[in-house]
């Protein structure tokens, strides 16, 4: 009996599930290198994970100070993510600001929290030193961050390689935390995901918002029409084979099985293929990829409650796990 009850544990134990937390600022009109970056990503972890996903919209207060505009990147970011298949039934999806719990840790977690640590870090010694008159919640946005992950007690934390520093130091404060209070927190691992391609832009630099380069998901179709037909190719003539290592042949493939890439490839080495004609190819491939996805969100767009609703159930799934955790904090440290 006693046996087969501990059999029974370990494999619950082992099947488990692990879980997976990470967050983005909301910032503007998600693109397909953030789709095939990232997104893509967590959207596959939902399968074998539990899955945490939140918008970081007090992050945002560092770089945002327009009312609307925040409201409407928030509004944004959360239902492009589930436009494009974060589910909110299985997973937590919810805006940062929404778990007022995880603001409250965050000020014990800076108890923990050197202030030569917060120094050391490198975006914020970025910020300054490209001019920017550092506030107090630039300083302390790594606390807000360790706070973040430390409440859902987070296995995992997948992040771009700008943030592995962020990790460090919410690990850092954990472990302190830990060693001063008992094994409150789980400290988390990072996964920096290193096999990740770079997803590049139309002019060939890594696909980002700040180069101008990418091709938006969401929105008006002549504006990534207009991307595509941008999009940087050699310059051989129209009876020369052409050179697969360009920006349009990479983008391209991002949308194509191993079979269409061989194909697409063949077609580039035979003389006689036309740049523009692969472009519109192009354009109809990104619209067809897509389309489920552009319609959905199109379909929030005009019911703006279901967003609100499924926001409502994200944060209710959040704080249950936040407040645990803040409770078994405020125990350890002492607060009646
Ligand atoms: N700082 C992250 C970024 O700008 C966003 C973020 C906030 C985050 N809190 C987090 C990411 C917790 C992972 C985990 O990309």
């Amino acid at each position: 009996m006693q046996a087969g009850k501990i059999i029974y544990l370990s494999t619950e134990i082992k099947m488990k599930k692990k879980r997976i937390l990470s967050g983005a600022q909301p910032s503007g009109l998600l693109h397909i290198g953030n789709y095939f970056g990232m997104i893509r990503r967590m959207i596959d972890f939902q399968d074998s994970s539990d899955l945490f996903c939140f918008i970081a919209n007090y992050h945002s207060l560092t770089s945002i100070n327009n009312k609307e505009e925040l409201e409407k990147n928030t509004f944004n970011a959360f239902s492009d993510l589930l436009a494009l298949g974060l589910d909110s039934k299985r997973s937590t999806v919810w805006v940062q600001s929404h778990v007022p719990a995880v603001t409250e840790l965050t000020w014990i977690l800076s108890n923990f929290t050197s202030v030569g640590l917060m120094q050391r870090s490198t975006s914020y010694k970025d910020k300054v030193a490209n001019g920017l008159s550092p506030n107090m919640g630039l300083f302390s946005y790594p606390v807000l961050m360790a706070s973040d992950i430390l409440a859902f007690q987070s296995d995992i934390v997948p992040v771009g390689k700008d943030q592995k520093q962020h990790l460090e130091m919410t690990r850092d404060i954990a472990i302190k935390f830990n060693n001063t209070h008992g094994e409150v927190f789980t400290i988390p691992e990072v996964d920096i995901g290193e096999n990740n391609e770079i997803i590049f832009g139309i002019d060939g630099k890594k696909m980002s918002k700040s180069y101008n380069n990418t091709i938006p998901i969401f929105g008006n179709e002549d504006y990534i029409k207009n991307q595509i037909m941008n999009i940087i190719t050699d310059s051989a003539g129209l009876n020369e084979p052409k050179d697969i290592d360009t920006p349009l042949f990479k983008i391209y493939s991002l949308f194509l099985d191993e079979e269409g890439k061989n194909e697409l490839k063949d077609r580039y080495l035979t003389p006689g293929l036309k740049y523009m004609s692969v472009k519109n190819e192009l354009y109809d491939h990104v619209m067809d990829y897509f389309s489920k996805q552009r319609a959905l969100k199109q379909n929030y767009l005009d019911n703006p409650d279901d967003i609100f609703d499924l926001m409502d159930l994200g944060s209710k799934k959040a704080e249950i796990i936040a407040s645990e955790t803040l409770s078994n904090v405020k125990k350890s440290i002492g607060m009646v």
